[in-house]
């Protein structure tokens, strides 16, 4: 392990400007990002699926954000009778979504929709028994009212699951490295500060939330994920990945001592480079709230507004089931469920 024999990285004039962000032609993308994270807790997830507190499996699943995959696949292998619609943003997400699901012979059971969750009007994304939402709810600018949509396009007596990130997943220990101690700390510290003005949903509590929008109970599911780096898993890939966003990311807030280590262990030639150590393991904490939709809620929001369509606005009728509602049991234990599954017995991805 190379750690412990460093360069000696020349220091700058006083006043010498900072690094500019390096981006390199070889960082990972986005979503090849996502792909790793999904390889690399892909067993984490599958127990997080498990989990979920469905009455019975769902026909209709949807997935809220779904990146290149990780969790729709993860919920088709665990619901092997359902089919599942993923939506997100970004074309080219999708597009490597639809080819895994081709591969895997999976493509007559999923379909996908490019849509920005962020506008009023969401295309027809049918009746769900199920929809999932992980580490994509705290992109959107209001999380709160797509909750709510969520809510009223849920079959009655459908299950919401969103799942959280406590943040992007740390690789290296608290003493890398040797010559800038604690660094990975601070890339952290500097990425929290921007991202909690850019993106202020990003590690919320979604129970609230989730009783804001008219569900009457949820169960929560924390998960310690601690997964070693070994020669043939992805952790070293997955690392250098997410340490070339933090850079990324972090630049501005970084002192240029720091960079320069950060830049040894991001070089795939350097003898220091992130690809050599064998300390590293992917660490983090992620956080499943599952709620249900009363069974019966839409006849009584409907008769109480005296409306005669079937589905109520979106807003309107989270309001109304909310107040006429929320303390019902929704068919599960009055009581959550709040697990602690440590030393990576379980994980999940985002
Ligand atoms: C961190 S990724 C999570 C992907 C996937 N759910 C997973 O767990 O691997 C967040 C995803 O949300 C999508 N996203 C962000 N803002 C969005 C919006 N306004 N509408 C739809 N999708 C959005 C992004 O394109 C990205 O694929």
């Amino acid at each position: 392990m190379p750690n412990g024999h460093q360069h000696q990285h020349p220091t700058p004039p006083e006043n010498a400007p900072q690094q500019r962000p390096a981006q390199h032609a070889h960082d990972a993308s986005p979503a090849q990002v996502l792909d790793l994270d999904a390889e690399v807790l892909a067993e984490h997830l599958a127990t997080v699926t498990a989990w979920l507190p469905v009455q019975t499996a769902p026909a209709e699943i949807l997935d809220l954000g779904a990146g290149t995959g990780a969790g729709s696949f993860a919920l088709l292998r665990q619901f092997p009778d359902a089919r599942l619609t993923a939506v997100d943003s970004s074309a080219a997400h999708l597009d490597q979504l639809r080819a895994k699901a081709d591969t895997a012979d999976l493509g007559d059971r999923v379909r996908v929709v490019q849509a920005d969750l962020d506008l009023a009007a969401w295309p027809d994304l049918g009746t769900p028994d199920l929809v999932w939402a992980s580490a994509s709810l705290h992109h959107l600018a209001d999380p709160d009212r797509a909750l709510g949509r969520v809510h009223d396009l849920l079959a009655p007596g459908g299950l919401v699951a969103v799942v959280e990130l406590a943040g992007l997943p740390r690789f290296l220990p608290a003493t890398a490295t040797d010559e800038r101690p604690g660094l990975e700390e601070r890339c952290h510290a500097a990425l929290q500060q921007r991202q909690g003005e850019q993106m202020p949903h990003r590690g919320a509590d979604w129970g609230p939330k989730l009783t804001a929008a008219g569900f009457g109970h949820h169960d929560r599911l924390t998960v310690e994920v601690d997964v070693a780096g070994t020669l043939d898993n992805a952790v070293g890939p997955y690392a250098l990945a997410v340490l070339q966003r933090l850079r990324v990311a972090a630049a501005h807030a970084l002192p240029v001592e720091d960079l320069a280590a950060l830049d040894q262990l991001l070089d795939p030639t350097s003898p220091h480079s992130v690809l050599r150590r064998d300390d590293l393991a992917a660490r983090t904490t992620r956080t499943v709230w599952a709620a249900r939709r009363a069974r019966d809620d839409t006849p009584v929001t409907a008769t109480t507004a005296g409306r005669t369509a079937e589905r109520a606005p979106a807003g309107w009728f989270s309001a109304a089931v909310e107040a006429a509602n929320c303390d019902r049991v929704l068919g599960h234990e009055r009581h959550g469920i709040d697990t602690l599954l440590a030393g990576g017995d379980a994980t999940t991805t985002g």
